[in-house]
């Protein structure tokens, strides 16, 4: 036991070390990154949060993983995976094409970024694009496939896709539905693979188990009250400064610049900087302070929408809870029983409000204290961060080990880093026994039935 905890502190601190001074060059200097990318929410790139990509994009470290004993085999995996980078949606553009035009007719100013976006920069992005995946959202998927070939070879194997041991769900939106053909794209180009091909099913129920949540959709989603705390955080000091900053480098009375306006500013910095890989002349308008408040805002509607501020918003993934441990149990009955695993590998491809009632459910990112709109300032530290947990591609991987005589772990990665299961924080286990795991979420196991949580007016029982 204390060795596996020495190891378990070993590898994070080489980790810490390796992160901060292992380049040969900061990823940062590179004048291509604009110094805020850290700070894109939901709209951020990959491999932001984990640089090491940038250098080699198809880089995996198998030792991350640290089975507790070398008869360790892993027999099964599950991948819920955000889709990969997508153009703003029909509502974002609208919003992107109104700033622009305020830029352009109003803005006055001698510096060269100024003139670059009025003069040389072209509004390109047109309403009809709806949130599509762009080619960058394909090479995501195809080299996170690769990637998880290299990090699980026994599990994302040739033999399994063939064998049919390889299972894909996705949602039904155009841009999950392409990233589940690249995903599959990257493993038969990786084996040359041009004699058979390989089924997805679309499975909305399962991959947007928010739109049949009436109870979700009542209270949270389509309710003028349930985002109060992001209301009043745009009106705040901090937002409104954030405006004026951004009013003055432009030379536009402050309150031409609206919340959204600024808003649309930071996703023209990120989107072209996701799709295009270029630092853009929009960057300009925000210093790291005010892209850490813009960043706070979107983590506060993630936060009420999707996260801890309303039950039902985790509730709302019983579904999905469900369905990833009876996977697991079947896996581990499967091995037990002395058969082969049926399905070896599971990959479902969904969006970023699949992934964060999920983890909110299982506990992922809980701060001692709510996001609220006046205390930003005590919220630096805070672990809610979606700038980490959801870039585009984002992934939960869970994967289950058989240590020999029966004894089988669980290893939980978000985006391809170990995490430790919250409930079992305080015991530095980052790979429990499967058992421990079903064990620490024994009511939500028992309970956490989609129809009844979701339902309007619950029944007496
Ligand atoms: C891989 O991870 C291990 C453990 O975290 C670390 O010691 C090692 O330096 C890493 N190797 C590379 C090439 O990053
Ligand atoms: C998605 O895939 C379809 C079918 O292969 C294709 O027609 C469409 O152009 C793709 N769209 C994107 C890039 O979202
Ligand atoms: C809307 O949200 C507010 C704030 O959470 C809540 O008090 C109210 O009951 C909700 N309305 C509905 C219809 O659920
Ligand atoms: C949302 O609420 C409005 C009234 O506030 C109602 O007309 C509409 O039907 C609701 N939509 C859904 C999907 O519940
Ligand atoms: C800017 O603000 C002024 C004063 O409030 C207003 O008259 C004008 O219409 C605004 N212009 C735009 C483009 O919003
Ligand atoms: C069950 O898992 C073990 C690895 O721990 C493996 O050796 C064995 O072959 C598996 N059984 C089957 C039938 O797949």
């Amino acid at each position: 036991m204390s060795i596996i905890l020495w190891k378990v502190l070993v590898v994070h601190l080489t980790t810490v070390i390796g992160f901060s001074c292992g380049f040969r060059k900061n990823p940062w200097d590179n004048t291509e990154i604009p110094t805020i990318a850290k700070y894109f929410s939901t709209k951020g790139r990959y491999e932001e949060v984990n640089p090491y990509l940038i250098e080699d994009i198809l880089a995996v470290n198998r030792s991350i993983l640290q089975p507790p004993s070398a008869q360790c085999r892993e027999i099964h995996l599950t991948a819920i995976i955000r889709h990969g980078t997508r153009y703003p949606t029909t509502k974002n553009v609208k919003k992107m094409q109104r700033l622009y035009d305020l830029v352009k007719s109003r803005a006055t100013g001698k510096e060269s970024w100024l003139r670059e976006i009025q003069t040389q920069w072209t509004m390109w992005y047109t309403e009809d694009m709806d949130g599509r995946l762009v080619q960058k959202g394909v090479n995501d998927h195809k080299h996170l496939a690769v990637r998880l070939s290299k990090l699980f070879p026994s599990l994302v194997s040739e033999e399994n896709l063939r064998g049919g041991r390889v299972k894909f769900i996705t949602s039904s939106k155009h841009r999950c539905v392409n990233s589940t053909l690249s995903f599959k794209a990257g493993l038969t180009e990786l084996w040359a693979i041009k004699d058979q091909e390989f089924d997805h099913a679309v499975n909305d129920a399962l991959m947007r188990f928010f739109d049949n949540c009436a109870k979700f959709v009542n209270e949270v989603e389509n309710n003028s009250s349930s985002l109060m705390e992001l209301d009043k955080f745009k009106e705040g000091p901090e937002m409104r400064r954030v405006q004026e900053k951004i009013a003055d480098r432009l030379r536009i009375q402050y309150n031409n610049i609206t919340d959204d306006m600024a808003e649309a500013a930071l996703y023209l910095c990120a989107y072209e900087f996701a799709i295009k890989t270029v630092n853009s002349p929009w960057c300009r308008l925000f210093d790291e302070v005010d892209a850490q408040v813009m960043e706070y805002a979107n983590d506060l509607k993630q936060f009420w929408k999707r996260g801890y501020g309303y039950d039902i918003n985790s509730k709302s993934s019983c579904i999905l809870f469900h369905d990833v441990f009876s996977r697991l149990d079947k896996a581990a009955i499967d091995n037990r029983s002395g058969q082969q695993v049926t399905e070896a590998v599971t990959v479902q491809v969904g969006h970023a409000e699949t992934l964060l009632p999920l983890l909110t459910l299982l506990g992922f990112f809980k701060d001692s204290e709510a996001l609220k709109s006046t205390n930003y300032a005590t919220q630096t530290q805070r672990s809610f961060r979606t700038s980490h947990m959801l870039p585009y591609a984002a992934n939960l991987l869970l994967v289950l080990y058989d240590c020999g005589a029966g004894d089988l772990r669980l290893q939980p990665l978000l985006n391809e880093k170990p995490v430790t299961f919250p409930l079992l924080a305080g015991q530095q286990v980052s790979m429990p026994l499967y058992e421990d795991v079903k064990e620490h979420y024994r009511e939500l196991l028992q309970g956490c039935d989609f129809e009844n949580e979701c339902q309007l007016f619950k029944h007496p029982a």
